[in-house]
């Protein structure tokens, strides 16, 4: 039997008496960041704290994975579940913090560290209150975030991540800069882009410069495909429905004086739909076989989904703003006007279980904090840590409670 509680009120008080502890864990994940499937001393080092904490089940290399999965056991069967990628950047921290990254060519510029700092604190609010915690609580430290060919999400998904105790619901948070410290902010339905990446290969028939008709010129049907391509989401998208194709890269030729024989290009296509992420492949292809099928070329398309569009169902999204909007009060919470063009592995959980993507503010220009994610340059303000620990715990908290 346990006494009544009011839990915004002990979330918000145990948040801020760990907010050393959440700096601390967030410099030294910051100091010592890994690339994305070499997670090992991050997650060994939350699996410590995790078990610590108390938590009851901590798995390490969760489906041969760097992965970490923490449950704490509540009273009933309901389990939800909170996210947080670990891994970080292949470039050159340039802050010249004392808390800096010291691996040359590696750093947390997108803010992984204060996830997992995150988190982590959650879990340890969260167990501190166990007594109280009417479900469970998966806690999932993922790695790979940042590639799609290392174990990301899907992974974990596919090795049963969301199965034994299943989860009814999952939250994550991503830092934003654009939002000040103290804030969060989500919005239901389409929040973030799909990802996917593709190649294409132009194949024509080489000859001398000087004698085009002897060849197939692969470098101009190359130019009409780039061309061709870059009208889908003109005249073939509708304009109410986002999309961005970007040719990023493009490789060919061997002198000046040759009709080179084959032109490799790559890119990239978001959408914030499902229904136009499958379709935009197709009209690419179509475009491809016609463009190179009138000069006589031949073509090599390979399309690849890297993740899906993050969509925040309606049911936990309105349940977050409210919990949030009570937790941190009106003025803190931002209702996000419109979705982003970014991508996020978090949307393949939402392809499976209902969940709510939130950002969490970390700018705060009169600390000079203020450089977008990926600039090496990139810090947040740790003020922010206890706000997304405690919006971690409370959803997680109330969720449970009220699913019970
Ligand atoms: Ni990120």
């Amino acid at each position: 039997m346990s006494i009544h509680i009011d839990a915004a009120y002990e979330i918000k008080k145990l948040a801020q008496e760990i907010k050393e502890d959440l700096i601390r864990w967030r410099r030294h994940i910051h100091m010592h960041p890994e690339l994305s499937g070499e997670e090992y001393n991050t997650a060994k080092f939350v699996a410590q704290k995790l078990r610590e904490f108390g938590v009851d089940e901590v798995i390490e290399n969760f489906g041969g994975t760097t992965a970490v999965v923490g449950l704490i056991r509540g009273k009933h069967d309901i389990t939800v579940a909170l996210r947080a990628d670990m891994d970080a950047l292949p470039m050159e921290e340039k802050t010249g913090k004392p808390y800096a990254s010291q691996i040359p060519k590696v750093m947390h510029s997108c803010g992984h560290d204060a996830h997992t700092a995150v988190l982590l604190g959650a879990a340890k609010i969260l167990t501190a209150l166990k007594e109280h915690l009417q479900g469970n609580v998966k806690l999932i430290f993922q790695p790979c975030e940042e590639r799609h060919d290392c174990g990301g999400a899907k992974k974990l998904i596919e090795e049963g991540v969301l199965e034994s105790p299943k989860v009814s619901a999952i939250f994550g948070l991503h830092v934003f800069p654009e939002l000040p410290a103290g804030t969060v902010g989500t919005r239901i339905g389409h929040f973030m882009a799909s990802s996917d990446v593709f190649t294409i290969k132009i194949k024509g028939k080489g000859s001398h410069a000087s004698r085009p008709h002897q060849g197939v010129d692969s470098v101009l049907v190359a130019a009409q495909v780039i061309n061709t391509l870059h009208h889908i989401v003109s005249r073939k998208v509708d304009p109410l429905h986002p999309a961005v194709l970007t040719i990023g890269r493009i490789k060919g030729g061997y002198a000046d004086n040759i009709i080179p024989d084959e032109v490799e290009m790559g890119g990239t296509v978001r959408t914030l739909s499902l229904e136009l992420r499958d379709q935009i492949p197709k009209w690419m292809e179509n475009a491809i076989w016609g463009v190179t099928l009138s000069y006589g070329a031949a073509y090599q398309f390979d399309y690849r989904q890297g993740t899906p569009p993050v969509i925040n169902d309606e049911k936990t999204t309105k349940f977050a703003l409210g919990m949030m909007k009570y937790l941190l009060g009106e003025e803190n919470v931002v209702e996000l006007e419109n979705p982003s063009m970014g991508g996020e592995d978090f949307a393949e959980y939402l392809m499976k279980v209902p969940g709510t993507f939130i950002r969490l503010g970390i700018r705060n220009e009169e600390k000079g904090i203020k450089a977008p994610l990926h600039s090496p340059v990139f810090d947040i303000d740790e003020d922010a840590l206890p706000v997304g620990a405690s919006v971690m715990a409370f959803l997680a908290y109330k969720w449970v409670e009220e699913h019970s």
